[in-house]
């Protein structure tokens, strides 16, 4: 009998095909980079037909390593890049435009004018979510004004909408299957997250016609099989679920008040609340963290734009450093009476600020600041805006709530430095587990689609099998964490300021 799992984690800058064995272990692993396309100052793009390439090839990579054959898997789970926009036409199966992808800040002037009219309260008490260019609503409203014939088609049920999860779908099946998941949905503002349906009335707000939108489904359960000439016989497509969503999975945290923290390109960091859908009073957002069985789990999510490209920027930017691995070294080598902080806003800043005109800023420069220090300034930055998102969290489930986070799981690459980490478990004043598997986001959607198969096992022996590679205690003294603290908070604050 079939165990294994193939799972597509469909990201920004790169698409994995991981298979994992019938312990839910990653066995064969095949990755690609495709183009990020910059139109214009903070527009993004991807080609829908290079992430399709990227992911078939990458399957067949994947399965073509680990030895195996289609008939050998279980099932297929997806995990995505969320909020990216796709229309594609039903008819040609052809893309109408490239997909907007969830960094673009092209609607800000959309998005101001909704806040401005009022709209913010309605959205948020609907969707969880606030008026930002980040989530789908606007950019799929931009591609039907923009897009010549567009809103015609649409309105005619021509074309077909799906965040990347959804278009992945419907070209596996080969156009049988347009669905999506609820953790997808509840990235669009335009899911009502609480009764688990498009919202007729966000619709009609943003001028966007039910005929495009997917079905949507439980995060486990059949979807469809993929076409057969694909991998040489039909796979069961049987999990999908956002990125970070499928990392709450991966790291095993299925009950209320554990919280995970992904550090990849940004920082994205969710707390699972249970039944309740608690709406934020600090800016973070309300978001769907798995649907199973009808049944809707929620989280509050604290979505951070920069983490890890902080680094990135210190080594294609600045040229300081040859390797994002170097930062570390550095950063323990920094002269630790030199208060140098970097507020990372080089795309504005998310949760909890939602500033997109911020811009990034470097503080308490002397003339013996060396790399050393700006090293330390680009790594401690992720911690700050852990403690900035867990506060926020903490202050919206009350002090008092049983589910208020402990401990913080963690993943993504930045992760993988033992100084941040340490530095993070500090500045929370809570122990950072880091888990034995790093893969934590494919590991969610093989889960999710292996235990839809059958072939794993319920949640609760899958999380007593979780286990954490190294626990990082908290070792600085209360004094100088809140001094450093509020360091940061001085640096923020300028940043949000206006000249004039
Ligand atoms: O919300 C955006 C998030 O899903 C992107 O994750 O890992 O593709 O950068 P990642």
């Amino acid at each position: 009998m079939a165990r294994h799992t193939l799972v597509i984690d469909q990201g920004t800058t790169s698409t994995r095909s991981i298979v994992f064995d019938g312990a839910v272990s990653p066995v064969a692993t095949a990755q690609q980079e495709f183009p990020q396309i910059y139109p214009r100052p903070g527009w993004v793009e991807h080609d829908p037909e290079a992430i399709w390439d990227s992911v078939v090839a990458t399957d067949r990579e994947a399965l073509a390593q680990a030895g195996l054959a289609a008939r050998d898997i279980a099932a297929l789970g997806i995990a995505n890049q969320r909020e990216t926009v796709v229309i594609w036409d039903r008819r040609t199966g052809r893309a109408i435009h490239n997909a907007i992808v969830w960094q673009d800040r092209r609607t800000a002037g959309a998005c101001e004018r909704l806040e401005q009219l009022g709209y913010g309260g309605l959205i948020a008490a609907r969707t969880g979510l606030l008026i930002d260019p980040y989530f789908s609503a606007t950019k799929i409203a931009w591609l039907l004004e923009t897009v010549d014939g567009a809103r015609a088609a649409a309105e005619a049920g021509h074309l077909a909408f799906g965040t990347i999860d959804s278009y992945l779908l419907w070209r596996l099946t080969e156009g049988a299957v347009h669905a999506t998941d609820a953790t997808n949905a509840s990235r669009t503002l335009l899911f009502d997250i609480r009764r688990g349906a498009w919202d007729e009335e966000l619709l009609a707000l943003f001028g966007i016609p039910a005929a495009l939108l997917p079905e949507v489904r439980d995060t486990a359960g059949m979807f469809g099989d993929t076409a057969a000439g694909l991998f040489g016989g039909p796979i069961g497509i049987r999990g999908i679920a956002g990125d970070q969503q499928a990392a709450l999975v991966g790291q095993a945290c299925f009950r209320p008040g554990m919280v995970k923290s992904t550090y990849g390109t940004g920082c994205f960091a969710l707390l699972n609340t249970g039944r309740q859908a608690i709406a934020s009073r600090h800016r973070l957002v309300t978001t769907i963290a798995y649907q199973l069985d009808g049944a809707r789990t929620y989280a509050l999510e604290g979505s951070i734009f920069v983490a890890g490209a902080a680094v990135q920027w210190l080594r294609d930017g600045l040229g300081l450093i040859a390797s994002a691995a170097e930062a570390g070294a550095l950063a323990a080598e920094s002269d630790p009476g030199q208060p140098v902080y970097m507020v990372p806003a080089f795309v504005g800043l998310g949760a909890p600020h939602w500033d997109s005109a911020a811009r990034a800023l470097l503080t308490g420069l002397t003339r013996g600041t060396t790399r050393k220090e700006l090293a330390r300034a680009a790594l401690e930055c992720a911690a700050y805006q852990t403690r900035d998102l867990l506060d926020a969290m903490q202050a919206d489930t009350g002090s008092g709530w049983a589910g208020a986070p402990t401990v913080v799981r963690v993943d993504g690459g930045m992760s993988a430095s033992d100084w941040t980490m340490q530095f993070l478990a500090d500045i929370l004043a809570a122990p950072v587990d880091r888990p034995a598997c790093l893969e934590t986001t494919a590991l969610g959607a093989a889960y999710l689609a292996g235990m839809a198969a059958g072939v794993y096992p319920d949640p609760e022996t899958f999380a007593a099998a979780w286990t954490a590679e190294r626990r990082f205690a908290p070792s600085m003294r209360a004094a100088e964490r809140a001094e450093k603290y509020r360091g940061w908070q001085d640096a923020v604050a300028r940043t949000l300021l206006r000249p004039g």
